[in-house]
This record gives C-alpha cells, sequence and structure tokens, in this order.
C-alpha cells in the first residue's frame, strides 16, 4: 500500500483527491491537513466521505508528512515550495497540484506569481505531469509539477496539430471557459452565487497566470517558440471546462480526425469524438476523461478544436492520481475508471 499525505484537505482539489483516494485499492491515507480545521473529522468538513474516511484534520508538519510515501499538496501557489525540499530529503515523493515547480523560467514564474521562488534548485528535476507527453520521465519522478487545469485542456487539444507540425506561426488562439469551482474553494464576492448565476464574463485577458505555462508546453511540444492568444471566462456551472481552440494550418488537406484518433489511440483518458460532435462538461463531471471533437472552418484553413474535460478531475485530482500510478509503477488507471456523473 501506500502511504499517502494530503496538504490542503479542505479545498475543492483537496476534497476531490479525497473522495477518488478512498476508493483506490493501493492508498492508504494516513495524514490530510487544513490548520482552519485541524482537529475535525473530515466527514464534518465534507459530509459525503462520512462512513468513508475516519480521520481528523491535522497541521501541516513537515516531519510527519515526510514519512508519506507520496503528498499531494493541494494548497494555493507558493506552498508546496516551502515544505517540499524537507519532504524529497526525507524521501517522500511529491505532487503539486499549484504551480510552484510548474514554469522552468525562474524570473517568468516571479513576475507572474509575484512571489520569490524558496527552492529554484528544484526546479530542474521537477517533472510537468502530464501523462500524455512525459509519461516516461513521470515514472521516475520524485517530483511533480502537476498541470493547471486550463493548460490540460488547452495543451492536449493543441497536442496532435503541433506534433503533426502544420500549423501556421503565431495562430493560436484558446477561447476557454470554467465553471466556478476553478476559483476554489474562498470566499470572494465574484464567486458568489448571486454574482455567478446568470452571469458570464471573461477575466484576466492577456495577464492569466496560465497563458506562460501553456506556452511551455506548446514549445516543448512542437519544438519553437509558441505564442498564444489565451482568453478565460466563468461560465454559471461548478465543475467543467469547455477550451474551444483555433490553429491556421499550413496543411489544408490534412485528415484531422485521423491525425487526433492515431495521436490518442493509446490514451484511455482522452476520448476522441466522432466527425461532427460537439463535446458536452456533462458528459466528463466527475471522471478522469479529456473529450476532444474535431472541425475545420468552411474553407479548410482552421481547425477548430473543442476539449472539454472536469477542472477538479483531470485537470487537477484526477491527473495527480494518474501521476501518482504511473511513478509507483501501478496501471495508470486504477482508482480513476469511474463514468461521469450523468446528468
Ligand atoms: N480548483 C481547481 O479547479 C484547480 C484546478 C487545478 C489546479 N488547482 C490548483 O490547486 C491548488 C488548490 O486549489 P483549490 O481550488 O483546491 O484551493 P482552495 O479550495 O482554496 O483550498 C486551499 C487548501 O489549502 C490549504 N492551505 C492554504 N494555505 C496553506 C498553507 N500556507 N499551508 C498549508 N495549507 C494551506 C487550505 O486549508 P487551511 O488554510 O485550513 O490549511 C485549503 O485546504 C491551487 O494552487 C490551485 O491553483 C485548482
Amino acid at each position: 500500500m501506500i502511504s499517502v499525505g494530503v496538504v490542503g484537505g479542505t479545498g475543492y482539489t483537496g476534497a476531490e483527491l479525497l473522495r477518488l483516494l478512498v476508493s483506490h485499492p493501493q492508498v492508504k491515507l494516513q495524514k490530510i491537513t487544513s490548520r482552519a480545521s485541524a482537529g475535525k473529522q473530515v466527514a464534518d468538513e465534507y459530509p459525503h466521505l462520512r462512513q468513508l474516511i475516519d480521520m481528523t484534520f491535522c497541521e501541516p508538519d513537515s516531519t510527519e508528512l515526510g514519512q508519506c510515501d507520496v503528498v499531494f499538496f493541494a494548497t494555493p501557489n507558493c506552498t508546496a515550495m516551502q515544505m517540499a525540499p524537507q519532504l524529497l530529503n526525507a524521501g517522500a515523493r511529491v505532487i503539486d497540484l499549484a504551480a510552484d515547480f510548474r514554469l522552468q523560467n525562474i524570473e517568468q514564474w516571479q513576475q507572474f506569481y509575484d512571489c520569490e521562488h524558496t527552492c529554484p534548485e528544484f526546479l530542474p528535476e521537477a517533472v510537468y505531469g502530464l501523462p500524455e507527453i512525459n509519461r516516461e520521465k513521470i515514472r521516475d519522478a520524485r517530483l511533480i509539477a502537476n498541470p493547471g487545469c486550463y493548460p490540460t485542456a488547452v495543451s492536449l487539444g493543441f497536442l496532435p496539430l503541433l506534433k503533426a507540425g502544420i500549423v501556421v506561426p503565431g495562430s493560436l488562439i484558446a477561447d476557454a471557459k470554467s465553471g466556478i469551482s476553478g476559483a476554489g474553494r474562498q470566499t470572494k464576492p465574484a464567486n458568489l452565487f448571486s454574482e455567478v448565476a446568470e452571469n458570464f464574463r471573461a477575466y484576466a485577458v492577456g495577464t492569466h497566470r496560465h497563458r506562460p505555462e501553456i506556452e511551455q508546453t506548446l514549445r516543448y511540444i512542437s519544438g519553437v517558440v509558441e505564442k498564444l492568444v489565451f482568453v478565460p471566462h466563468v461560465v454559471p456551472m461548478v465543475r467543467g471546462i469547455h477550451a474551444t481552440l483555433y490553429a491556421q494550418l499550413t496543411d489544408t488537406e490534412v485528415d484531422l480526425q485521423r491525425l487526433y484518433v492515431d495521436t490518442f489511440a493509446d490514451e484511455l483518458f482522452v476520448d476522441v469524438l466522432p466527425p461532427g460532435s460537439h463535446p458536452e462538461t456533462a458528459s466528463v463531471r466527475g471522471s478522469n476523461t479529456c473529450r476532444i471533437a474535431v472541425h475545420k472552418s468552411d474553407d479548410g484553413s482552421t481547425a477548430i478544436i473543442l476539449v472539454v474535460e472536469d477542472n477538479l478531475v483531470k485537470g487537477a485530482a484526477g491527473q495527480a492520481i494518474q501521476n501518482m500510478n504511473i511513478m509507483f509503477g501501478l496501471d495508470e488507471t486504477l482508482g480513476l475508471m469511474q463514468a461521469a456523473l450523468w446528468p
């Protein structure tokens, strides 16, 4: 059994880790932390976990967490970096759901996250945990930078086009929508039901922190400098991301459907839908699947790729568990084969 620590067990991604980990056959939950709820029963905070988890939240203590085989950080940015060195030195492996180890360019990271990195010496060994591009590196990694929710959807959606090298440079556009759980469990007026329901808005146009992360991944896949126009929006739903991606094609004759089906043929968590499909966020709610539909503009010059995922599962906790499975030599799908909730 793998002994697991979850730092930040009261947040949305932490709760989602717990929901998935309780039915993982190779996991023993060892420590679940929350500073604000230390001493409180997990089930008192989260009634959906009653009869499944009989544990109390504890303070995040590096010495105790260091005894786990793996520690997930479901915490705000700039948190994992403060404990990761000590945990790694103690022999634990670390999977950070935040952004502390995602960007290799430290100046860019400090600029976008407005925070001084406390352990940049660990960045070179951090592996970006998108299994569809980094599976082999993930196997041996001690430290995983779990991708952001938008970056997972956008990077998977562009992946086949970039690998095939059929994109006009500088033509990539991602128009993405997220449910409000993407903002976490913080109480901010903009996240209130009364301000999200019956409302629709873009935010952080040109400044969103996920843009440099996506560009880094697109560059890694294609080998060239890839620029992205990225516009995120909040939609009045709880879970889910829908990304509509545009790319001008250098080869207008290419069979995009075949390209996508072939690229993801061996990927159990990427589902390429039949031609003409329009994926729905409800079709992935609660599941680790990313569904993709492939379209072209009327004149064939522009690829239009539709991608849906659950931001809390393939966009966070599910992908983190997928990474853990790979790191510990387990079947990658273990604990992750739930069908989506429908309706
Ligand atoms: N929400 C999403 O869809 C999503 C998707 C992908 C990635 N992420 C990333 O995942 C991380 C967690 O997101 P979330 O939405 O779950 O956040 P959240 O709902 O705001 O929860 C944050 C959790 O971290 C704990 N925490 C806060 N500061 C801490 C500190 N200094 N030390 C230890 N624990 C601390 C909190 O508990 P206490 O304060 O009680 O300790 C809480 O349990 C973020 O970095 C986010 O960007 C989120």
